[in-house]
């Protein structure tokens, strides 16, 4: 055995001995499962209006985007889909980026320097700590949701520029961000707001329009949203919504969307139609809200402020045992255990969807009143 062989073994059975290992399920489209794990929230993903979207944007543009934005990588249709996007938000300007991991390492990462304060909530998703590394700012975490110690962090400062990040809904609790006072505290520093929009976009807001629409934020230029499209409107892909001004920054500066190909057609052209969907038919957003209200009443959990629930367990095994005793009787939930969790506690993850009959809810709660 060489030494990289002995040490990969040792990670192995760490991670064993821990409940921690990872396994990689495969899912096949003709499999009867309720899926209250994944996050096409809207059940969009297989809607024919978004499957005909893709596909004729494959045929029309090709399969791929050919080459980096910068290079001649950057499509009408992105252009289509990001007037769209910054439509339906409220922002000025949107950029498109082939994943929602891309547009947070670009926006953290562009907009700071080694004169930047970055004030961090200690609940952010794995893209924006990667993207804290990224930067070559100071970092500053404060505890979940706590408005005053951000506003402490930033009167501390030493650093001329200082940038705030948060997820305006939380992807392991599912709480939501208290985003207007935190745009008023980064007014009052002179300090930018960057707030991820992944679960809010689609389910939560005037008609899924997202969180800083509803809080009336999108024409601040200290205030950026990044956001996936992935989720709700269950395509591929992520975008900036910001001023013109930070645009043309991140197309100079964010080395992740400058060194990556173009989104893809079939990606762009589906999440276009997505969000021509969710527009035709608000009704969506709201049964998404009432799905997310009836599971939680099922777990004992307060309603969610989009589509995730989060339900604390005991431990790793607890939860592990949970979720396959959940897949036996046909219902797919997903967990959340330690390092994924920020604060340790292991927790089951349920996600609402729009499209899920009236019997198979009620085998969902028949089957989580028994679990739970
Ligand atoms: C809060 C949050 N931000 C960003 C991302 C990354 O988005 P994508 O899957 O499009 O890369 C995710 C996805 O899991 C997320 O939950």
């Amino acid at each position: 055995m060489t030494d990289f062989e002995r040490w990969l073994s040792e990670q192995a059975r760490q991670r064993e001995d821990a409940g921690l290992t990872r396994r990689l399920v495969p899912r096949h489209p003709a499999e009867q499962v309720i899926d209250l794990a994944g996050n096409d929230y809207l059940g969009l993903a297989r809607h024919p209006r978004v499957v005909e979207g893709a596909v004729s944007a494959a045929r029309e543009y090709g399969a791929g985007a050919g080459a980096s934005r910068l290079v001649t990588g950057t499509l009408t249709l992105h252009e289509d889909l990001e007037r769209a996007l910054a439509g339906f938000t409220g922002f000025p300007t949107a950029l498109v980026f082939s994943t929602g991991y891309h547009a947070n390492l670009s926006a953290v990462s562009a907009l700071t320097d080694d004169d930047t304060l970055v004030v961090s909530d200690s609940h952010v998703h794995a893209s924006m700590i990667d993207a804290c590394r990224l930067s070559r700012a100071r970092v500053h975490v404060v505890p979940h949701n706590d408005v005053a110690a951000v506003d402490a962090a930033l009167a501390a400062r030493t650093q001329p520029r200082a940038v705030v990040l948060v997820e305006t809904i939380y992807s392991v609790l599912g709480d939501a961000a208290p985003v207007r006072e935190l745009a008023d505290v980064c007014a009052a520093h002179g300090a930018l707001l960057i707030a991820d929009e992944a679960h809010a976009l689609g389910v939560a807001g005037v008609d899924g329009r997202g969180l800083l629409h509803e809080a009336g934020l999108g024409d601040r230029s200290d205030v950026v949203g990044t956001l996936t499209l992935s989720k709700s409107l269950g395509a591929q892909g992520g975008a900036v919504l910001s001023s013109p001004a930070v645009r043309e920054h991140l197309v100079n500066r964010a080395r992740p969307f400058i060194y990556d190909t173009g989104l893809a057609p079939a990606a762009a052209g589906g999440a276009l139609a997505a969000l021509d969907v969710v527009q035709d038919d608000p009704g969506r957003v709201a049964t998404v809200n009432s799905v997310a209200a009836l599971l939680a009443e099922a777990c004992g959990v307060e309603p969610p402020a989009g589509a995730v629930l989060a339900v604390p367990m005991p431990g790793p095994l607890e939860a592990v045992a949970a979720v396959e005793k959940a897949a036996a009787n046909g219902v797919r939930i997903g967990c959340f255990r330690p390092p994924s969790t920020p604060d340790g506690i292991s927790r089951l993850r349920l996600t609402a969807h729009a499209q899920l009959e009236r019997h198979q809810l009620d085998w969902a709660v028949r089957v989580l009143d028994e679990l739970l």
